[in-house]
């Protein structure tokens, strides 16, 4: 079965097509990020005219690269939420028509399924079940995941997510936006044994996350510690290491309490190097194995989307002719594919 993805949640327009006996056709990618960085972060409104400019032509350039007619198509996958509802709006409505013209099902995804299931593109591809660290923009979760459509949530972020804390300290370090990638590369020059930033809700039992704390940290220190390069650098490092040592104790003690030894890093925050030698250090530890889709997988894609889609499309799961978009939907409401 020959899938169509289109991923439209946030700032990222995204177009794949994934064949369930072929694999991964082509995909392509436009970001918005030059668009909303005059403005710190993502503007709605400015994020649903993008999508509605980009997501016809990257779809052409798509069929071209992978020399596929749209009549080849047996299916379509758009991310129904969460996420923006204009934005969403968008890739539902282009998803939904050209399925209902081309006379074929469409089925709308879960954003973060399609996370979730984003290292299933790659060899080796993970086997059931694992654990999945879900680090991104929007989300910090870490999921026990025993099949498609099979998810239990550990744990949550209760303020911002791991990488809205590194976007806003990022900004008070006075750094551009985004500011993960900005700040991991500016944590690399600073001193770990300046600061000590605390580890967030690591000395109580459970997997619920909190990083609203660190950032306030991060500008009472250098509100108190002056603003030269070499002590942003040590904040910045201080932060990361926080966060990332914070995100390896979670990890540690989810994969411990489900008894499972495969665990799996999604989402933007999980391009960062710093966590990813963190998260191989303590599978080593633990004799247990990690799995990372590829860095352009990692972040909004529609690989991820088109993959997620195929799977329930192969299931029999379709979507009425309503074209409906649901900005808040949790992943344990979803219906459990069984192969
Ligand atoms: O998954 P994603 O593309 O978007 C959402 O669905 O939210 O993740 C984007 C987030 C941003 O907050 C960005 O700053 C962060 O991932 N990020 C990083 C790194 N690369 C991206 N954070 C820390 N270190 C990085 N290397
Ligand atoms: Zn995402």
């Amino acid at each position: 079965m020959l899938v169509l993805g289109i991923e439209s949640s946030c700032d990222e327009t995204g177009v794949a097509l994934f064949d369930t006996e072929a694999g991964l056709l082509g995909h392509a990618l436009h970001s918005q990020i030059g668009l909303h960085a005059e403005y710190g972060g993502v503007v709605p409104e400015l994020a649903s005219r993008d999508h509605v400019r980009k997501a016809l032509p990257l779809l052409r350039s798509v069929l071209d690269e992978s020399d596929v007619k749209s009549c080849d198509i047996n299916g379509v996958a758009y991310t129904a939420g969460p996420g923006l509802i204009g934005a969403l709006m968008v890739g539902a409505s282009i998803g939904r028509s050209l399925a209902w013209s081309w006379g074929v099902p469409a089925v709308g995804v879960h954003h973060m399924e399609g996370h979730l299931l984003a290292p299933m593109l790659e060899t080796p591809a993970p086997e059931f079940p694992f654990v999945a660290l879900l680090v991104s923009g929007g989300h910090t979760m870490l999921v026990r995941v025993d099949g498609v459509g099979a998810y239990r949530i550990l744990g949550d972020t209760l303020d911002d997510a791991a990488g809205e804390a590194f976007d806003k300290t990022a900004k008070l370090l006075g750094l551009g936006y985004p500011g993960g990638p900005a700040l991991a590369r500016l944590a690399e020059q600073g001193d770990p044994g300046r600061f000590r930033f605390p580890r967030p809700m690591t000395d109580r039992p459970g997997l619920d996350f909190s990083f609203s704390g660190l950032k306030t940290f991060a500008l009472t220190t250098s509100q108190t510690q002056g603003g030269d390069e070499q002590t942003r650098a040590d904040i910045a490092r201080a932060f990361q290491d926080a966060v990332v040592d914070t995100l390896v104790i979670k990890c540690r003690r989810a994969l411990r309490q489900s008894g499972v030894s495969r665990l799996v890093v999604a989402g933007g925050v999980g391009a960062n190097r710093a966590l990813r030698a963190g998260l191989d250090a303590l599978v080593d530890e633990l004799g247990g194995e990690v799995f990372y889709p590829r860095l352009e997988f990692c972040t909004d894609n529609g690989a991820m989307i088109a993959y997620a889609g195929a799977c329930r499309l192969c299931a029999g799961q379709q979507q009425g002719l309503a074209i409906e978009v649901r900005p808040r939907w949790s992943l344990e409401e979803l219906e459990a594919v069984t192969a």
